[in-house]
């Protein structure tokens, strides 16, 4: 892909070269920041662990140090990443597997509705218990790290591919998606892995092997540019929530930041991520995603996944090179330790134990028993796959989750059903796929109801819920007569079907989309429209068109454009039920009957238009043969942000979403509280410490005669034992070219604490006066309705100065109430939650501007304010 020299030193300050198309002046470039922010074992939440990784360590050699960092290769073990192990101490090879929302490759586990789904239920307790369903299943199959959740994509675009792995374009609403899951994931005893960080919002060229491969003719990456307060105010912002939360580890992304590939990044890894919020767990690369050696290493990063150079190449820029790289100098000696430190204060934080650790008992590449243990080279041929049932009763949650987060968009008086005479089914969408539900290898298709997008964001279907299923189980109960036409195309048979006297029709339709390794419509993971997949606009105005009572459902990736039909009198309900996961089916059975009373709220914007966006997806490289360059000059306006701005109307606002009862908000109260002045964090780090100690005796490394060579495997051994200098000057352990290091890369004394960064005995995730409560915002809710509901009342801030945003989300909850009955919504503000980032004095800064907080239903229905004194 690329040489493998220039990689070597290509360090974070660099850009790329003159170009026909981007001017050279223009390029974006970052700053160098070094050194890297080594662990501080009195963190909050980490000192035991600390303590636990401290006396492991320091009994470990350079190669179990470098075997820990360092991945076997790709499909050379069980899980998608794997890393050395430490047989001396009896610590096995670490298990890394997909996905955010199941376990990918695996049998006998739950598919979880996705993140962006859960997102919709605005539900706290949803989003902690689904986290914590998924880390036990992982845990059961003897998963370590899960890699997920997601907070990059956040949604920049709506046509992002992976934008339905996370949660939502508001910052907010991801973060507290992030907090939840990760703790549910690790109090289930595996570790989460906050990814991808960061600015990674789209698949187009996010790999240059993937783009050649479509004939896009690119040598690097794309580089998203992203000014500095736009960084803190919007993309960073779920990730401090996800550090606070404790996040064992971070994934760096594909892509560049500012012309400097992620996973050697060393302003966004060790400027902001380890320095500025005191992240203590351990970076690991995106698969492919490191681009160089000891640059990676002094810019942040701790593990190398799946440790190759590029899949299979049975080299890495790590393993033997790092090895060569500490004993030669070019890597501290305190980087290897804290990488190591890292990666096991991480795994001892949530209750792992070395003694204690299960066999992994799954394998990613063959559902059969027996398999090579060593996929790629067929080697090692054994038991691999123990057919383990993880599911427990998640299925129940599942439901659960795909009912409460299913978003009533439109109802003219439609729904609830109750016991209808005649229901015409109509659409793909409502049935299975006639390849079954994972017929195609990671969804690679679109086929039958859609319940998960593509890629290796996806788990396989224990059992497939579909609509259809579901909806017939209660036309039998109720006696109702049910027909379904399952062919969009169909139009003769749907048509003589819903044109008959008394007809509900129920339209299912469908978008997809993925990750980018796999095109599926020319669709390259990012969608290349907002419009329904297989006719689905013009299936429903076939139907809308002859059918006065037509129900629209909706699964998808995020939002489509409704524009055409939305307010035809003739279609009187529009659901958005999101990526449901196995329980699709009886999820919204639940609510079209009323079992369940919608109360979800659309966790994105449904625009007009797609330029009412604003930002969109790069699809055609813009830089001649160099990094497409994707400069974020929207700032912080994404979503609804960007349609406030604009005074654009949408149709369905973020935070939209109805229910089968009605609700008052009334009172509002502000209570202020007396936090006193924030101050800027003061002091110094210790210096640099390093556990244990290295030997120098180059014979140490040579490769041991008592392990087996398995072929295109990751080791932490050189083969010669003449001299140091011959290992270093060994073409496959790198080159002996005049390397050089950025200036402090190597320095190890004490280092400023940065004056928004957590104290030496705080809690990581920044400055800890950012969360004081400044205020306190409570208001009234009554439920004028006949039913019993459940509400959202949101909470919105103006921060008041030209440059803000009219107003941003702030606050939240899910409230259920009683017909007639008044609840209390309370939420507080923290000072983070009143702040602009600051990019003079590196911190955040309360404006003068005057601030008014609003509650309401929705992002534009905001009933009640007041002013912040
Ligand atoms: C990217 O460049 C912008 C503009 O110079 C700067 O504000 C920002 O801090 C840079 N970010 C990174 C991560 O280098
Ligand atoms: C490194 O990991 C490999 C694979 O698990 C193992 O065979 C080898 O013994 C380990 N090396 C050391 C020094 O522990
Ligand atoms: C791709 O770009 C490189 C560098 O400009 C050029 O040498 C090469 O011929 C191009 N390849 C194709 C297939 O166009
Ligand atoms: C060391 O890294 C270089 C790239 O910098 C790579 O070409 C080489 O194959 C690596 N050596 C080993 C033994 O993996
Ligand atoms: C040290 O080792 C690294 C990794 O093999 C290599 O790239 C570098 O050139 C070596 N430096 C010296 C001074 O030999
Ligand atoms: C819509 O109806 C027209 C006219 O009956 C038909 O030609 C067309 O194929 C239908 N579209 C779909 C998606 O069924
Ligand atoms: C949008 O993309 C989908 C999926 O590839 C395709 O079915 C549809 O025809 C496209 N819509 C338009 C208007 O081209
Ligand atoms: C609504 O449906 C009726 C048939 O019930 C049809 O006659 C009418 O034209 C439709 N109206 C619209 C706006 O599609
Ligand atoms: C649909 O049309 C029928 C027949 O004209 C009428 O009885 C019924 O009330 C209409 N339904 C709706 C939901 O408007
Ligand atoms: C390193 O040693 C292994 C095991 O002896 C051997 O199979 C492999 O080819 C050697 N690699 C090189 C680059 O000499």
């Amino acid at each position: 892909m690329r040489t493998s020299f220039s990689a070597l030193l290509a360090f974070a300050c660099s850009a790329s070269a003159a170009s026909q198309n981007y001017p050279t002046n223009k390029l974006a470039t970052s700053e160098p920041h070094y050194p890297s922010p080594w662990m501080n074992p009195q963190a909050v939440g980490w000192e035991e662990a600390y303590a636990k990784a401290r006396s492991f360590v320091s009994q470990l050699t350079l190669a179990e140090k470098v075997n820990i960092t360092t991945g076997i290769g790709w499909e050379s073990g069980q899980c998608v990443g794997e890393t050395g192990s430490v047989p001396r101490l009896g610590l096995r090879q670490l298990c890394m597997q997909d996905s955010p929302l199941g376990i990918r490759f695996a049998d006998y586990a739950s598919a979880f509705s996705s993140g962006q789904t859960v997102a919709a239920s605005f539900d706290r307790g949803l989003m902690y218990s689904r986290g914590k369903a998924m880390g036990q299943e992982h845990k059961g199959k003897g998963v370590n790290v899960v890699l997920g959740p997601v907070a990059g994509p956040l949604g920049r675009a709506p046509e992002g591919g992976r934008n339905w792995e996370g949660f939502s374009p508001d910052p907010y609403l991801t973060g507290i998606g992030m907090s939840e899951t990760i703790k549910g994931i690790q109090d289930a005893g595996v570790v989460a892995c906050a990814k991808h960080f960061i600015v990674n919002e789209q698949e187009h060229f996010r790999q240059v092997g993937e783009s050649t491969g479509r004939g896009y003719n690119i040598s690097e990456t794309l580089s998203s540019n992203v000014d500095d307060k736009t960084l803190h105010e919007l993309y960073l912002w779920p990730f401090v929530d996800a550090v606070r939360a404790g996040v064992g580890s971070v994934m760096c992304s594909y892509q560049q930041i500012n012309n400097s590939y992620a996973c050697q990044n060393s302003k966004s890894l060790n400027g902001i991520l380890k320095g500025e919020l005191g992240f203590q767990g351990f970076v690991m690369s995106d698969w492919q995603a490191q681009h160089a050696g000891a640059a990676t290493a002094v810019a942040g990063m701790d593990m190398a996944m799946p440790g190759d150079t590029e899949f299979n190449t049975g080299y890495s820029f790590w393993g033997a090179n790092l090895t060569v790289a500490v004993l030669n100098g070019t890597v501290p000696e305190y980087r290897i330790d804290d990488m190591a430190m890292r990666i096991m204060a991480a795994f001892f934080k949530v209750g792992q134990t070395v003694e204690g650790l299960k066999p992994v008992n799954m394998d990613s590449w063959t559902s059969d028993t027996y398999g090579y243990l060593h996929a790629s080279v067929q080697d090692g041929y054994q038991q691999v796959n123990w057919h383990v049932d993880v599911q427990s009763d998640h299925g129940n949650l599942i439901r659960e989750i795909a009912g409460k987060s299913t978003v009533l968009l439109k109802n003219d008086g439609a729904l609830p059903l109750n016991k209808p005479k005649f229901l015409a089914v109509v659409g793909e969408d409502a049935g299975p796929s006639p390849l079954g539900p994972n017929g195609c290898p990671d969804r690679r298709c679109n086929k039958g109801t859609l319940a998960m997008g593509w890629g290796s964001g996806t788990a396989n279907f224990p059992y497939l819920s579909t609509p259809l299923d579901a909806l017939n189980q209660q036309a039998i109960n109720d006696h109702t007569r049910i027909e379904a036409v399952l062919d969009n195309y169909a139009s003769d048979a749907y048509e003589a079907l819903v044109s008959q006297e008394g007809a509900t029709a129920l339209v299912f339709v469908n978008a997809d989309s993925g990750e980018g390794f796999i095109d599926i419509d020319d669709n390259e993971g990012d969608r290349k429209n907002l419009t329904l997949w297989n006719s689905g606009d013009e299936l429903i105005k076939n139907v809308s068109s002859i059918c006065n009572n037509t129900i629209v459902i909706i699964h998808s990736v995020g939002p489509t454009l409704v524009t055409d039909w939305y307010d035809s009198p003739n279609i009187t309900a529009i659901l958005w039920a999101g990526l449901p996961g196995q329980e699709s089916g009886r999820g919204i059975v639940d609510v079209l009957y009323g079992k369940v009373n919608p109360a979800a709220r659309t966790p994105f914007t449904w625009a007009a238009k797609r330029e009412d966006y604003g930002a969109d997806v790069l699809y055609k490289p813009n830089n001649g043969n160099n990094a497409p360059q994707q400069d974020f000059t929207e700032g912080i306006f994404i979503d609804y942000r960007a349609l406030d701005k604009a005074k654009i109307k949408p149709i369905f606002e973020f935070g939209f979403g109805l229910s089968y009862t009605s609700f008052k908000y009334a009172n509002i109260k502000v209570q202020k509280n007396n936090a006193g002045p924030y101050q800027p964090t003061k002091g110094k780090t210790a210096p640099a410490p390093t556990f244990g100690k290295i030997s120098k005796n180059i014979g140490d490394y040579a490769f041991p005669s008592a392990v087996r060579y398995i072929r295109e495997f990751i080791y932490p051994y050189f083969n010669t034992t003449s001299s140091l200098k011959a290992a270093s000057a060994d073409p496959e352990y790198g080159r002996t070219a005049k390397q050089f290091l950025p200036p402090g890369a190597l320095d190890s004394g004490a280092q400023n604490l940065q004056p928004a960064a957590p104290g030496l005995s705080d809690t990581p995730g920044g400055n800890k006066q950012l969360f004081d409560e400044l205020y306190i915002v409570t208001a009234e809710i009554t439920n004028t309705g006949k039913v019993v509901g459940d509400e959202v009342p949101q909470l919105y801030v103006s921060l008041g100065g030209a440059d803000d945003p009219p107003v941003v989300l702030r606050g939240f909850d899910r409230i259920r109430i009683d017909p007639g009955q008044t609840a209390t919504f309370r939420a507080a503000l923290t000072r983070r939650d009143l702040s602009n980032w600051d990019t003079v004095s590196q911190n955040w800064v309360i404006s003068s501007h005057p601030k008014t907080v609003f509650v309401g239903p929705s992002s534009r229905n905001l009933p009640l304010k007041a002013k912040l004194s």
